[in-house]
């Protein structure tokens, strides 16, 4: 009997992302995040390509997952890696950006662009904030962001966080001028 597709068209799953750890076996798709977001910079604010070799980096994230200072939180949507975020604690930056106590940095954070713009970014944020906190009794969380990257700026202003300091250069360009980067701070609950 042939199936009754009426109606099946508009019948649009909603697919939960899932957020986990990222083990080993994660680090290559990680990589390719990160080529992605360099090739996205480079094609549409004409930030000139740094030198990647995906080997290197994947060996670099080997290490860095298994860190206990650490923490990598991968996104995955229907199986595929479309994201991750890195929770770094460490007590030198804390010095070295005369932050408060108990302050963890939202190191790295990237969304693949097919799913960016869907709240995902909002979505790892929110995880890895629960996770500073029952790993490393974080209060406070920072990000340095690139402040003409507009989206970022955005997103993390979205989910609470406030500049904190005042623009640096970076020594590079974004849309042919000039790029700052800010910190950006959210006291945690
Ligand atoms: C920054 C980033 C993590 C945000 O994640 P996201 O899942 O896209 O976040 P959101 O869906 O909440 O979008 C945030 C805002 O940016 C806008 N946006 C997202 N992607 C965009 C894009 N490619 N172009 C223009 N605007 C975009 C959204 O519309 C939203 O704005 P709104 O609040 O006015 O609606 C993601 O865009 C990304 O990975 N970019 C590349 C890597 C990067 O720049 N990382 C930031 C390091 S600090």
């Amino acid at each position: 009997m042939p199936e009754n597709s009426e109606g099946r068209e508009n019948e649009q799953e909603e697919i939960e992302p899932v957020i986990e750890y990222a083990q080993k076996g994660d680090c290559s798709a990680i990589a390719e995040v990160d080529r992605d977001r360099m090739l996205q910079r480079l094609e549409e604010h004409g930030c000139p390509l740094r030198e990647f070799n995906k080997e290197e980096r994947v060996e670099q994230l080997k290490k860095e997952i298994a860190d206990p200072n650490k923490r990598y939180l991968v996104l995955k949507i229907e199986g595929q890696t479309a994201g991750y975020i890195e929770l770094v604690n460490n007590t030198e930056w804390v010095k070295k950006f005369k932050c408060k106590r108990n302050t963890v940095f939202a190191s790295t954070i990237s969304v693949i662009r097919p799913y960016q713009g869907q709240g995902n970014g909002p979505k790892l944020v929110e995880r890895a904030i629960e996770n500073a906190k029952d790993l490393f009794g974080a209060k406070y969380m920072r990000a340095n962001v690139i402040m003409e990257n507009e989206p970022a700026v955005k997103m993390w202003q979205n989910v609470g966080f406030k500049q904190v300091t005042d623009p640096q250069p970076t020594g590079g360009t974004w849309d042919g001028k000039p790029s700052h980067t800010i910190m950006m701070e959210k006291v945690l609950e």
